[in-house]
């Protein structure tokens, strides 16, 4: 993965080189409160400890049948956790809060409009919804445990609901990003071999009632082409007993789940039974090379990581009313806004659309309104809510005693704007770092015990070990000053089980690199690679720089440059395309496009916008770039290759560096003249 991008610029060259920043203690409100205040968590989650350690977080959950061994190591690094356990993710989401809570709301939904009521699902609620929609999926389509499922939902109560259905049942299902593109989805439902389709009819989406069914067909068609023919596509309604799309229903594959669910009333379903080991859910993401690929988590290991983080990490309490600003369709939604808090018995807000809809000020009212205590975004949303008005959440009377920053490195800057101005200094602030790989947190400050430090990650959290290798694989120490590649040396439950299809990658992307020894049982011998560029400061809090392989990361979202180079590549005119991440005020890194067109195509302001729509609909919005520069050729090495890193430092008006050893040298020159004028 590395050997590759010798010689180019990675996003850590690109990093700001920020400086020490001072370490800011925790409100002595909010340590008084907190889960976990005991400094003794340091010495229970120690190397020593491990892996009994996490037994504390396996033991929040209730267990059909006690599991035999903690970790088997014996096929790395496909390592398995609480081995011989049984349980169900849908009952302790769910069920096992009745007893004390049903009455609770599990589920806070804020639809966009702000007129319409904002919708609160008791855990009773949820738990009807939840046997009620896992009866249509066992006995009207057949679903059972290991079966694959897609779902491209928006942010609506639904979407939760139909994740814990399938938990029930042990359907693993593969939520797709609603913003994704139809083609996107029917990629996934293909390389999942999904039997259904869960989708909705529309959504709203910066004030507009989106059609999204229409995405449904494409994906289909798209599913098909691939040779994977889903046998249904259910439809939830926006509103239900209305049907909010222009597509036709196909007769025998579509069907209005809102029309079906009145024959299932008072339907109840027994949750399965599941190994600790079985598949939970699969999350695409994007890599280095080709597609994106599906990191498979698995149910116990999850769980137990995902609930025991949000607990000491997040400071979940069950009276607590929680925020995760993110989309569920990312796994940050998974892990911190469904699985962990309702594990805990929290209540959880989903909100429909954009943050800054109708005003910036809505997050406030949100908060306001429904007494939100534990706020949850990306640095992305807080740069955006920033511009839009520096004082105007001083104004609402919201008060947060934990907030998050996920997904991005925040500059120093901003990290104070949401600490003075969004937390009125009274909330703490953890930066965690992770990864869709990882399932749940890897590094942040344990928020009573630890100073906040802007723009840091902090340490490891307490059973994490991470360490810092050079490319040589030499480690380098707290405090070198140097940047290099982030590992963690040992395994941790929410860590994915496989790559779906491709066990192969796993080992490859992941664990090749630094691995001495491929024979080696030892966990010891498998530092995990996490992918990106960190520094280690002598106090021992992680600086994250950003991504060290082929992957932009845009508003704290994963998009290979591959992947989008591709959908350039299929506008009949273009013949070359190279992607490269330039600095965004607002969204940290976008992409930037250089193309080179066939013989007898002449470059033109309607052809470099028809490109960046191909990179929208092929991807979705996210992937639509800043500029789309048509050169006429790209810098080379002599073997071919395109140089990106001339190419970013043409984008960034910074030096290009020694371009005499390329083929074609005197490119460089023109293609200056098309970007800087
Ligand atoms: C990549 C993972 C973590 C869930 C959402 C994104 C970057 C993530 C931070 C942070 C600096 C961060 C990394 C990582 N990243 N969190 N706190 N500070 N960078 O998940 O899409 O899998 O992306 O996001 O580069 O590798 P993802």
């Amino acid at each position: 993965m590395s050997s590759q991008n010798q010689g180019e610029t990675t996003e850590a060259q690109l990093a700001v080189h920020w400086k020490e920043e001072e370490l800011i203690q925790p409100p002595p409100s909010f340590i008084a409160q907190a889960n976990v205040a005991d400094p003794g968590i340091f010495e229970r989650f120690s190397e020593k400890n491990f892996p009994e350690c996490y037994h504390e977080y396996a033991n929040l959950l209730d267990w059909y049948k006690p599991w035999t061994k903690t970790l088997d190591t014996s096929n790395p690094p496909f390592w398995k956790w609480f081995v011989g356990g049984e349980l169900n993710v849908c009952y302790n989401c769910v069920d096992r809060h009745l007893a004390t809570n049903r009455n609770k709301t599990a589920l806070h939904f804020v639809p966009e409009p702000e007129q319409e009521p904002i919708q609160h699902v008791t855990y009773q609620e949820l738990w009807v919804r939840v046997n009620e929609f896992a009866a249509l999926l066992r006995d009207v389509c057949g679903l059972k445990k290991g079966d694959r499922v897609t779902l491209h939902l928006p942010m609506t109560a639904e979407l939760p609901i139909t994740m814990l259905a399938c938990a029930r049942l042990g359907v693993i299902h593969s939520q797709v990003f609603s913003g994704f593109s139809g083609q996107a989805c029917g990629e996934r439902i293909a390389d999942s071999q999904s039997r259904v389709l869960i989708t909705m009819d529309a959504y709203y989406r910066g004030g507009k009632l989106l059609d999204h069914k229409k995405l449904a067909d494409i994906a289909v068609d798209k599913s098909k082409d691939e040779g994977v023919v889903p046998e249904k596509v259910l439809i939830w309604q926006r509103y239900p007993g209305k049907y909010s799309s222009e597509t036709p229903l196909i007769p025998g594959r579509d069907f209005i789940i809102n029309e079906l669910l009145p024959d299932l009333r008072g339907r109840r379903v027994e949750p399965e039974h599941m190994g600790s080991t079985d598949p939970l859910f699969l999350m695409y993401t994007s890599g280095s090379t080709g597609r994106p690929k599906a990191c498979q988590h698995s149910t116990g290991g999850y769980l137990a990581y995902v609930t025991g983080t949000s607990k000491y990490i997040q400071d979940i309490h069950p009276e607590d009313v929680y925020w995760c600003m993110a989309d569920i369709g990312w796994i940050t939604g998974h892990s911190y806004i469904v699985y962990g808090p309702l594990a805990l018995g929290a209540s959880s807000v989903v909100y429909e659309g954009v943050p800054t809809f109708p005003d910036a000020g809505r997050p406030w009212r949100i908060a306001e309104d429904l007494g939100v205590n534990i706020f949850h975004t990306s640095p992305t949303a807080i740069r955006a809510l920033r511009r839009a008005g520096e004082d105007l959440p001083l104004k609402y009377n919201h008060h947060f005693k934990h907030m998050t920053t996920v997904g991005e490195p925040i500059e120093p800057a901003v990290w104070h704007w949401y600490y003075d101005v969004i937390g009125k200094k009274e909330a703490v602030i953890v930066d965690t770092w992770w990864q869709t790989e990882t399932g749940g947190f890897l590094c942040s400050t344990v928020p009573a015990l630890q100073a906040m430090k802007p723009g840091s990650g902090g340490p490891g959290i307490p059973g994490i070990y991470p360490v810092i290798f050079d490319d040589e694989g030499n480690e380098l120490p707290a405090g070198s000053g140097k940047a290099g590649n982030i590992c963690i040396r040992n395994p941790w439950p929410g860590l994915m089980q496989t790559i779906w299809g491709d066990p192969d990658r796993m080992v490859r992307v992941y664990f090749d690199r630094y691995c001495k020894n491929p024979n080696s049982k030892d966990w010891r011998d498998w530092p995990y690679v996490a992918g990106d560029g960190a520094v280690f400061a002598a106090d021992g809090y992680f600086r994250i720089l950003g991504r060290i392989d082929d992957v932009i990361n845009v508003a704290g979202h994963r998009l290979g440059t591959k992947e989008l180079e591709s959908a350039a590549l299929n506008v009949p005119e273009v013949a070359e395309a190279a992607a490269i991440p330039v600095p965004d005020e607002l969204k940290g890194r976008v992409p930037e496009l250089y193309v080179s067109l066939k013989p007898g195509y002449k470059a033109s302001p309607e052809l470099s916008q028809r490109i960046a729509q191909a990179l929208s609909d092929t991807i979705g919005p996210i992937a639509r770039p800043k500029n789309v520069w048509i050169v006429p050729d790209m810098p080379k090495t002599r073997s071919g290759k395109i140089m990106r890193r001339v190419l970013t430092a043409i984008s960034t008006k910074s030096n290009t560096g020694d371009i005499t050893t390329l083929a074609n040298p005197d490119v460089v020159e023109e293609i200056r003249k098309t970007v800087q004028g």
